[in-house]
């Protein structure tokens, strides 16, 4: 099997960024099978820190090739603007660089849509990153989408005019109107020039039947490492719907997104944080609104990469994380930003959640509309600092048992723990 998976199996933000530049060296191709530039996946190296949104986190790695695969959706400008930050460090990137030419573009006015559908949901709106993903999956899959295939069609400008000509409606209807809108502190009118010129960019990338690519690939033996975005909590079908992003984050995304057999999947590899984040609206039962709540978000500096906002802190909800791992079927678990939790005295596990007089030993239907209350059990903490720890026999024993604790209630091993946000802060348990 030469495909492997790595996913977050929270609410995004689980630190997959860093492990798929850990693990990139073992790969030869690093491929995105969906989300867009809502992700922000943080890789910190040589006192180096980047964010990438679209590109593949194996971009830093000489020799690996890059994938952004079909079940992606492409902002022009923001790709032009990272492609342009990576070549500072790897002048060669757009060499090592693959766009699937059915990747479907987020027009300017996706992302004025994405703001009129969040204003017009009032109280009810989703916390959206209003990057204009949820639009621009909706033209997808109502067969109205333009894809990246199509920039190099002579009528490529008549079809953008003409799906621009639609939104404007609804944009109207909605009682918006893209003249008071800024689109990354533009105008729109001037956000539309910069999107007709990257476009420009785009074209003259390597555009390609990825499936195809994909799939040579793996009869000729190469090995591939498909990349997640967001989180399994975050799914479109299995997280708190509508408290969601657009695409299929689990492992069953990787078929869809790449052109790829499931009987070619290998590991699955789950990442997740060693408490929980969520940015956005929506169910988070273990949340913390006192003290501790604000001391996690400090310590692990919980502000989204990709918009700043604050992300809401509380503790590991074993529950969902199960479930992630079940629905995904997880075979190798990683632990990351566990470094934040070194200064607790007791830290927190959520083992049921209780609503309306019944106990819930995964997160059910009603999760999205009823408060649950979350079981905890408590751990005494390791109260050590880890970040210079160099190997497992270094941990302390605390933290092994925090370990232990989620593996017997997961019922899966963890591999790997992250104790910081560099490259080399990483500690294999051994246990692969
Ligand atoms: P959208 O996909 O930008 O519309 O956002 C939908 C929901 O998913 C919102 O709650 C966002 O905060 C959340 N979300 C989207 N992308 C990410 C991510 O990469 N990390 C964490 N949360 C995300």
């Amino acid at each position: 099997m030469n495909v492997d998976v790595i996913l977050g199996l929270q609410w995004g933000d689980e630190g997959k960024g860093k492990i798929v530049d850990v693990l990139a060296p073992k790969y030869d191709i690093i491929a995105r099978f969906q989300g867009g530039p809502n992700a922000g996946h943080t890789l910190e190296f040589n006192k180096n820190k980047v964010v990438l949104h679209s590109i593949p986190s194996g971009i830093f790695h000489e020799g690996k090739m890059n994938v952004i695969g079909n079940g992606v959706v492409l902002d022009p400008v923001i790709f032009a603007k990272e492609l342009a930050m990576v070549e500072t460090y790897n002048p060669r990137a757009s060499a090592n660089l693959l766009i699937s030419k059915r990747v479907h573009l987020i027009l300017p006015t996706h992302r004025v849509l994405d703001a009129a559908y969040e204003n017009d949901m009032g109280e009810a709106k989703i916390g959206s990153t209003l990057k204009g993903i949820s639009p621009a999956y909706t033209d997808k899959y109502s067969r109205n989408g333009l894809r990246v295939g199509d920039t190099l069609r002579s009528d490529f400008w008549e079809m953008f005019d003409a799906l621009t000509l639609k939104h404007l409606r609804i944009i109207q209807m909605l009682g918006a109107s893209v003249d008071n809108m800024l689109i990354d502190g533009m105008p729109y009118t001037e956000f539309v020039a910069l999107w007709k010129k990257s476009i420009g960019l785009l074209k003259n990338m390597q555009l390609i039947d990825s499936e195809y690519y994909l799939n040579e690939a793996i009869r000729n033996g190469k090995s591939i490492l498909a990349e997640g975005a967001q989180g399994t909590l975050l799914d479109i079908d299995f997280g708190s719907y509508p408290y969601v992003t657009s695409s299929n984050t689990i492992c069953g995304g990787v078929c869809t997104g790449l052109g790829i057999a499931p009987r070619h999947v290998g590991n699955v590899i789950g990442i997740f944080k060693a408490y929980c984040t969520r940015v956005g609206s929506g169910p988070f039962p273990t949340e913390l609104h006192d003290l501790t709540g604000e001391k996690l978000q400090k310590r692990g500096a919980e502000f989204g990469s990709t918009t700043g906002r604050a992300r809401r802190c509380g503790w590991l909800d074993l529950v969902a994380l199960r479930y992630a791992i079940q629905i995904n079927g997880v075979n190798r678990l990683i632990m990351t930003k566990a470094d934040v939790l070194d200064t607790f005295d007791t830290i927190q596990l959520c083992n049921s959640y209780q609503y309306n007089g019944r106990e819930f030993s995964y997160p059910p239907y009603e999760i999205c509309d009823q408060q649950m209350t979350p079981a905890l059990m408590g751990v005494i903490g390791w109260q050590q600092d880890i970040t210079e720890v160099s190997g497992k026999e270094e941990l302390p024993l605390k933290l092994m048992h925090y370990i232990t604790a989620i593996e017997n209630f997961c019922g899966a091993q963890i591999t790997m723990v992250s104790t910081g946000p560099d490259r080399k802060q990483i500690i294999s348990l051994g246990n692969h």
